[in-house]
């Protein structure tokens, strides 16, 4: 079973309509290779004009949303409010929601099962902070996040998996193919023997972590890596040339 090269770009809090525009335009010069699924994630306030403007291949995200319908959750938005404004997909789990929101594994996997159930489809983020990877907890770490979203939903079609090291974000300490890939062979194996084959098999396993157009491609190479969750350079024409990284 084959799958489909995914690259999300993350916006993060970056961006005015005349940003949005110049990404846009990138984007739709392109050109993009039509066997890569394209994601840009956007700050809650530019989704409607985004998406709008964005063409039909490149999917709109946002960046987060809360576990329930509607009530007294000041500041948070719903799965239905991104459905009514036609975004089908939402990032989840950022390690930035974890490290400065405080967000836990039990709270991400209720936001992934209730926003899958509402219809969207989520980039699931993982990763383990430069103090666990040193202390050689990096697999005991994304298998216990990684479990917590399987404990919570049923159906993994569509889930994104983003396997982002901590320390690689924004820090400009890309993992290397090797060390990327040894964690996704991990994630594999561990979607195989917890959840089933074919779960393993057709779950796309993105890195991130400091990804540019010079990485990309040696990143690209390794068997299951399935993608790219860009932050940074997601915000620059090289956008294009990480999308285009198979080629
Ligand atoms: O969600 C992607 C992001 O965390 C990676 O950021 O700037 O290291 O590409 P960056």
């Amino acid at each position: 079973m084959s799958r489909k090269f995914f690259v999300g770009g993350n916006w993060k809090l970056n961006g005015t309509k005349k940003i949005a525009d110049e990404l846009l335009g990138n984007l739709i010069k392109g050109p993009l290779d039509p066997n890569v699924e394209v994601l840009i994630g956007v700050p809650y306030v530019y989704l409607d004009y985004v998406k709008e403007k964005a063409p039909c291949n490149i999917y709109v995200a946002a960046q987060n949303c809360f576990k329930t319908e509607k009530g007294a959750f000041t500041g948070e938005i719903s799965p239905s409010m991104l459905k009514d404004i036609g975004i089908d997909w939402v990032i989840l789990g950022h390690s930035e929601r974890r490290q400065i929101f405080h967000e836990t594994d039990t709270l991400i996997a209720e936001k992934i099962n209730y926003a899958l159930e509402s219809g969207l489809s989520v980039v699931a983020c993982i990763g383990e902070t430069l103090e666990e990877r040193e202390a050689g907890q990096t697999e005991a770490v994304v298998a216990k996040q990684i479990k917590a979203i399987k404990d919570k939903i049923c159906n993994w079609e569509n889930v994104v998996v983003a396997y982002e090291p901590v320390w690689a974000i924004g820090t400009g300490k890309t993992a290397s193919p090797q060390q990327a890939q040894e964690v996704h062979k991990i994630l594999r194996k561990w979607l195989a023997d917890e959840v089933n084959e074919t779960v393993s098999k057709t779950t796309r396993i993105i890195y991130g972590g400091s990804v540019t157009a010079s990485n990309c491609k040696e990143l690209a190479k390794e068997s299951d890596i399935d993608g790219f969750l860009v932050g940074g350079a997601s915000l620059k024409p090289e956008f294009v040339d990480i999308v285009n990284a198979k080629k």
